[in-house]
């Protein structure tokens, strides 16, 4: 979605802000603009629609040169992808670029208008801007000192940061409803939406909070809270590696990340394994036992492939813990009556910690009367790890493809092992913790010979690329993954693909087979492989087009293809069999040609309800 990178200097900043909001691009955007504040206190701005290449194009040969600028990549809601609507938006002498949705815009721009302001966009970015200048206008007084009385008449989501032509050492930036970080830099400082964009020119950031007004200039920072007392905020360093965000040999980062697997979930483990017997989370240290022991029910939300993470979950939470568990999609949870269980946990998931329904989910969860909160997430000073009473990290390493792979088996790795870890407060003896260590010591090994199969896989992707639709079965534990193949397929690859349970085929799709409906089956070798066999069975007799990815040979009818993976222990399997299908949806998208780390109309982080 929307991207803000903004720079106070005492350098030309405009290299630096091309190639930050570059940095941005896996986001999701449709324009991108950037405007300077010149030697002559005047702005100059340049926008275009299309790739941050585009207005690179535009910049060149015009000498651009500004210490003080803000840039943008725009993800379109209010108005038509088209230049007059990209950020920075300027009203007079005071720019501005913003993330978020005005909810009362037009009401606001009615106003303006009836004031005398022409708009030249359809955005509700150009009404704040608008807005700005009348009220300074209107009362003769500063920016910082107009900003309260401005903001208390936007509703909805607007973090922004505003330059002033008059004014030009400063930028002030509000955090309200979706992220900021300032960066901190030697003589210089900077603002973006997401440290990525920043990593090139530091690593020491400061997560504004919710309601936070920054004034940032080159040496000095003040924050005020949103209570507008002066606020202290924390310098994180950020421990982000360089390396995740170079492609290296690969030719897109969703392949990178599929193959860095192995390695990201050593790093999940890292720390956490002592003796190889127990699970240690440094993130909940001592308070482990005081915020589990009670706990009688969990309640798990997410979106998209988190969701699928937390389907899982529920099947561990129910068969090694006993502990009854409702998994549920973040915006269905925010949009209905609900009743609290006794005693019940809230756990939320997240990759990016700023999906909006998730955060939404998570405020609406602290109004219930659960017994506390915990979310997973891959981001340390994400929104909801600041906003929850407890987290704990993934620790996948940026992940810039926007179909989400090490982020989903790093979010089971960390699922498992806080199972393991509930079982054991509970039931105060640690066998299937001792049991869960030994076994995710091996995960990492299990994947990286699951990796070696995927020549067969690509053969596989050669016959099913120019199918329209496509059937992913699962059973128990296997069901989301085969809803997550099935979304990884949709998504990166545009083939109509759904999921379904493999024991209700029969109560309808079965219907469906034919010849031109290739089936996936993941079928690991357990007590339900039978069952399975006898669904395969069924969609034989109807002619139907099967490929199954299994750990035992499953040959029985001509018109299957089965690929035989290697052996995997039954408690990793969902973790371990997502892998062929990330990989076939890769290859499948591959051979399209499709533009795989940005799918089309998607976003990395969805952080509009
Ligand atoms: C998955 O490939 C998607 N990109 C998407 O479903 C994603 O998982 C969802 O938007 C949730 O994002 P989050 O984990 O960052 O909250």
């Amino acid at each position: 979605m929307c991207g803000i990178v903004a720079a106070v200097t005492q350098r030309n900043i405009i290299n630096f802000l091309l190639h930050s909001i570059q940095r941005l691009e896996y986001r999701g955007y449709d324009s991108s603009g950037l405007a300077l504040i010149d030697q002559n206190n005047k702005f100059v701005r340049v926008r275009s629609i299309g790739k941050v290449n585009q207005l690179i194009k535009k910049t060149k040969n015009k000498k651009l040169f500004g210490k003080i600028g803000l840039a943008h990549t725009r993800w379109a809601t209010h108005g038509k992808v088209s230049e007059e609507n990209a950020h920075p938006h300027v009203s007079s002498h005071i720019s501005i670029v913003h993330n978020g949705v005005i909810e009362n815009s037009f009401k606001i721009k009615s106003f303006l208008k009836e004031q005398g302001y022409i708009f030249y966009s359809d955005t509700d970015t150009e009404v704040i801007v608008h807005l700005l200048h009348w009220e300074q206008k209107k009362t003769g007084k500063s920016l910082l000192e107009i900003m309260n009385h401005s903001l208390t008449q936007l509703k909805g989501n607007y973090s922004m940061v505003v330059m002033d032509s008059n004014n030009s050492s400063k930028l002030i930036a509000v955090c309200s409803g979706s992220p900021l970080i300032i960066g901190l830099g030697i003589g210089e400082n900077f603002i973006a939406s997401d440290q990525i964009a920043l990593l090139s020119v530091t690593k020491n950031f400061i997560y504004l909070k919710e309601g936070d007004i920054a004034i940032v200039q080159s040496e000095k920072i003040k924050i005020f809270n949103k209570n507008r007392s002066i606020a202290q905020r924390k310098i994180i360093t950020s421990d982000v590696q360089y390396e995740y965000i170079k492609k290296g040999k690969y030719k897109y980062y969703m392949e990178k990340e599929i193959y860095e697997q192995p390695k990201s979930i050593r790093n999940t483990l890292k720390n956490r394994l002592k003796n190889n017997e127990t699970i240690y989370f440094s993130e909940l240290g001592i308070k482990e036992k005081n915020i589990f022991s009670h706990l009688e029910h969990i309640h798990m939300v997410a979106c998209g492939t988190s969701y699928h993470a937390a389907m899982v979950a529920k099947h561990w939470f129910e068969s090694l813990a006993n502990i009854p568990c409702d998994v549920e999609v973040a915006s269905e949870f925010s949009s209905r009556k609900l009743a609290v269980r006794k005693k019940s946990f809230f756990v939320t998931l997240s990759q990016s910690g700023e999906t909006a329904d998730t955060l939404t989910a998570l405020r609406i969860s602290k109004k219930l009367g659960y017994l506390g909160n915990l979310t997973i997430c891959n981001m340390k000073g994400s929104s909801l790890v600041q906003e929850s009473d407890n987290y704990l990290l993934t620790k996948a390493g940026v992940e810039i493809g926007v179909a989400s792979t090490k982020s989903f088996t790093t979010q089971l790795t960390v699922l498992l092992m806080l199972v393991a870890k509930i079982v054991s407060i509970k039931k105060k003896e640690n066998n299937i913790e001792k049991k869960i260590v030994k076994i995710l010591t091996i995960l990492p090994r299990r994947i990286e010979e699951i990796l070696k199969k995927n020549k067969q896989i690509q053969d596989i992707a050669k016959k099913l690329h120019n199918k329209k639709h496509m059937l992913f079965l699962g059973r128990s534990d296997q069901y989301p993954i085969a809803m997550e193949g099935a979304l990884k397929l949709k998504e990166i690859a545009y083939i109509h693909a759904e999921a379904y349970l493999s024991g209700e085929l029969k109560h309808g799709p079965l219907a469906l087979i034919d010849k031109d409906i290739p089936i996936i089956i993941t079928a690991p070798k357990n007590s339900l492989l039978e069952k399975t066999k006898k669904t395969i069975q069924e969609i034989c007799a109807r002619g139907g087009l099967i490929y199954v990815f299994s750990n035992e040979e499953i040959n029985l009818e001509t018109n299957i293809t089965s690929l035989k993976v290697p052996y995997v222990e039954e408690i990793i399997a969902p973790i371990f069999y997502t892998i062929p299908l990330q990989l076939l949806a890769y290859y499948i998208a591959l051979i399209k040609g499709t533009n795989i780390d940005q799918p089309r109309n998607l976003a990395k982080s969805v952080t509009v309800e």
